[in-house]
């Protein structure tokens, strides 16, 4: 399926991959607010724009009272789940933070994500027991020669893996993902990374093409044009579909960098998650992974009319008020239980 070029074969495959959304979740969009909470990072990953050694960005951490209130607001607007999301910190003072932000957060009956990297797992017990119910970790690609060429020698594919395992034993709702598209990735790396997915038996996925950050060691490597880099993100989603028809899938942002209607593609490649940001325009602009980040002007307001009206024009319902949790992660403890 990856591997297809034909034009009306693409478009044949997106179509399946829609219609088998359609049967086993419904024209149903879920939707989390997005918190890019700080862009503070201990990595230093290849291809990213905020890592640790891009001295440019202006780095920024909301405060504990600033990432309440964006949750109250997602709440407001109907998001019934939340991602808060920041660079990778390990320390003491980072985890006790969001331990105390997961427990004001209790209050509002609200599912919350969090997607703050690598920890250890005495970390991610105490965020767990805290209220967070799911995590976010990519593995970034399955090729963990791949992963080693993207990343400086002291990052580790293998306790990325171990990560996602310890989440997994912890009853988190677990998402991974992949960037499709890199420098030197095949085919065949991404039909891995479907693969990955399907054997670590993930609840949620989040994937994006790579698009090269100019301030990023990685960047003109490989040119390849916008349209080129979405198809990839697009096949990647259809084909983790037709694999997994009852996971989470995201219609990543970065596919709206490539195309103004970009997620809404996703949608309609399979994809069911979108999550709209509602961070401050005072903070967007330094929270830019990859060049061309769209929304950087517009306010958690606007996004959302934005997102209502792009979703009606596809016959697609957002799921106000609604967790969205993952089919999969309800067909996995059920057969626990068994
Ligand atoms: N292009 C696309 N995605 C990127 N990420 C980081 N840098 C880039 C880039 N240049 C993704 C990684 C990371 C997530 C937070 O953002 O997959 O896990
Ligand atoms: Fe690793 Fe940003 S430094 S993704």
């Amino acid at each position: 399926m990856l591997a297809l070029e034909d034009a009306d074969e693409v478009a044949d495959l997106y179509r399946e991959a829609y219609r088998v959304k359609l049967e086993h979740i419904g024209a149903k969009v879920s939707v989390r607010g997005l918190i890019e909470a700080g862009n503070v990072c201990a990595k230093d990953c290849f291809y990213c724009g905020i890592r640790k050694s891009n001295a440019k960005v202006r780095r920024y951490q909301l405060s504990e009272d600033d990432i309440v209130c964006l949750a109250e607001q997602s709440k407001s607007f109907g998001y019934a789940s939340v991602v808060i999301q920041s660079g990778e910190i390990e320390s003491e003072a980072h985890t006790m933070s969001v331990e105390r932000v997961l427990k004001r957060l209790a209050a509002l009956d609200l599912g919350v994500t969090l997607s703050l990297g690598e920890q250890e797992p005495d970390v991610y017990k105490r965020w767990r027991d805290a209220g967070a119910a799911r995590y976010l970790l990519r593995i970034e690609t399955a090729n963990e020669e791949l992963y080693r060429k993207l990343h400086p020698a002291n990052h580790s594919w293998r306790r990325r893996l171990e990560c996602l395992r310890t989440l997994r034993k912890l009853d988190y709702q677990v998402g991974t993902g992949v960037m499709c598209a890199l420098p030197g990735e095949t085919v065949k790396d991404l039909a891995d990374s479907i693969r990955f997915f399907r054997d670590e038996d993930v609840d949620m996925i989040g994937m994006g093409p790579y698009i090269p950050h100019p301030d990023a060691p990685l960047k003109g490597v490989e040119p390849m044009t916008k349209a080129a880099r979405l198809a990839w993100g697009l096949k990647m989603i259809a084909a983790t579909r037709l694999t997994l028809p009852q996971v989470n899938i995201a219609a990543a942002t970065a596919l709206q960098a490539l195309a103004d209607d970009g997620r809404e593609q996703g949608i309609l490649a399979g994809a069911n998650v979108i999550m709209p940001n509602v961070t401050d325009v005072e903070y967007r602009a330094n929270y830019q992974l990859y060049a061309g980040k769209p929304c950087l002007n517009e306010n958690a307001g606007q996004c959302r009319s934005c997102l209502d009206r792009r979703l009606e024009a596809i016959g697609e319902k957002i799921l106000y008020g609604e967790r969205g949790d993952s089919l999969r992660y309800f067909e996995r403890c059920k057969n626990a239980q068994r």
